[in-house]
């Protein structure tokens, strides 16, 4: 129990880091918060107009929810271990202590935890996102459909043991959207890389 608490509290470290403000800000681009949707993600670090920095803040913010998990499979081999690992790692993003707990909305970070829990359930989340995103055009629907369908996906998949994990993250993925939800319903909500 010692170490799960100690691989969570990692976990949640990890996920704290806010890469879109330190990337948006070492990229001289100006102050994330007062952006577009003032959100901390990669959709809102792409409205600065910056390809690169936006793409960085993906890859980050994806690749610390999957190094949280890598890193608990490496040193402890535990299913419920790297379940930890992602899982705090995805709320240290969504409430970092670094930011008075006002983080963001966990999209990138739950891709990246999936795809090292299990990669082909991953693959078929980003899928969704991709396609989703390919037909709409629009970064918060996309979430909101790859998070919710990735439940019924683990479950045809074989991935039962996943399944309480992924609805709790989905849960949150439409907590954290909710004024996009509303934006949504009202037909209001931005294009991806418009300003809004
Ligand atoms: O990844 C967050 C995305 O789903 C919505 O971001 O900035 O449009 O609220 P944003």
């Amino acid at each position: 129990p010692a170490v799960l608490a100690l691989v969570s509290l990692l976990g949640y470290l990890l996920g704290s880091i806010p890469f879109g403000i330190v990337i948006t800000r070492a990229f001289g681009l100006g102050d994330l918060r007062q952006i577009g949707s003032g959100n901390i993600g990669a959709t809102n670090v792409l409205r600065t107009g910056n390809k690169p920095a936006a793409l960085a803040t993906l890859l980050l913010d994806s690749g610390k929810g999957a190094i949280a998990v890598l890193l608990a499979r490496y040193f402890l081999n535990d299913p419920l271990a790297e379940q930890l690992a992602g899982g705090f790692a995805f709320l240290g993003h969504l409430y970092p202590v670094w930011l008075k707990f006002r983080g963001g909305k966990g999209v990138a970070t739950f891709l990246g935890t999936v795809l090292a829990l299990c990669w082909p359930l991953g693959l078929a989340a980003c899928g969704i996102w991709l396609l989703t995103a390919i037909v709409t055009r629009i970064s918060s629907l996309s979430a909101l459909v790859s998070a919710a369908l990735s439940v019924p996906l683990a479950l045809v998949m074989g991935e039962r043991q996943l399944m309480l994990l992924l609805a709790l993250l989905a849960v949150l993925i439409f907590w954290r959207h909710r004024a996009n939800i509303s934006r949504l319903a009202q037909g209001a909500e931005p294009k991806i890389g418009k300003k809004g």
